[in-house]
């Protein structure tokens, strides 16, 4: 796929509702696209849409190890009410060992370097592994949940990974995710409803105050424009395309 294409597709399915962006995704890819879920508010409810499309799309989560209880216990109760598989991936055990054995268990606190090595290692490294045979992947994101997240578009040309990535919901608003999730009775971490807008690790994730950005308690301690943890962060050229 070209990338005046990509821009036609961004285009063409700027106003499309998530399900019709989704259909045409699966059909274009088959099984060359997969869901890429943290098991958050908004990825549940693409995982109801693909489960409602395909059982058979590919979900997958990264455990990084260090996730809540709540998101665990969350991947079980629905793999089992959409009756999907959802494929978990996990780190190096080898690296993760060198890693903590030399700069300690917590060694995220300690400098913005550590914290993404720690990222690096937990999340993409085994997100590169998930991506293997892949030609897109669909993804939770939207644009309203930071500053790094303003200028998404429905459909992008993914440079880190050499992959179409597919952002259903970029143009929904929070209010829009709740409203789906509870008219449509789709299970989620109940977290949500303690502080925890958006989920990630448990030592990196802190409930935010009523009108904090949605983001803010996620690696608390770091500036807002930092707060990527590679998974989504865009090279500098792309801008220019
Ligand atoms: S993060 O980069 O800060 O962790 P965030 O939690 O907002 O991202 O999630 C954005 C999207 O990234 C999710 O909708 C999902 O598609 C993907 N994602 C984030 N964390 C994971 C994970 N642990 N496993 C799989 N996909 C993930
Ligand atoms: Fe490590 Fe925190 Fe990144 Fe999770 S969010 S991989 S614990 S630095």
């Amino acid at each position: 796929m070209t990338r005046e294409e990509i821009k036609e597709l961004a285009i063409r399915f700027k106003d499309s509702e998530p399900k019709e962006i989704i259909s045409w995704v699966i059909n274009r890819f088959g099984d060359k696209v997969a869901l890429s879920s943290s098991l958050g508010a908004e990825d549940q409810i693409l995982t109801e849409m693909v489960a409602g499309i395909n059982k058979n799309t590919t979900v997958f989560t990264l455990d990084t190890a260090r996730l809540f209880p709540e998101t665990y216990d969350l991947i079980d109760r629905t793999s089992k009410k959409y009756k999907i598989k959802i494929k978990v991936y996990f780190p190096d055990h080898n690296e993760v060992e060198e890693m903590v054995n030399k700069k300690g268990i917590n060694l995220f606190y300690d400098s913005i370097e550590n914290r993404k090595e720690c990222c690096k290692i937990r999340k993409l490294d085994p997100l590169k592994r998930a991506f293997s045979g892949l030609d897109a992947w669909i993804c939770g994101l939207r644009a309203d949940q930071s500053v790094t997240r303003k200028d998404l578009e429905v459909v992008e040309w993914d440079e880190n990974n050499g992959l179409v990535k597919i952002n259903p919901l970029a143009f929904w608003s929070e209010k829009e995710v709740w409203d789906y999730i509870k008219d449509n009775s789709i299970p989620y971490n109940p977290l949500h409803d303690k502080k925890y807008p958006s989920i990630g690790c448990l030592p990196c994730t802190n409930p935010v105050e009523p009108g904090d950005d949605i983001r803010a308690g996620r690696w608390w301690w770091e500036n807002p424009e930092t707060k990527e943890c590679g998974l989504h962060e865009k090279q500098p050229a792309q801008g220019k395309q």
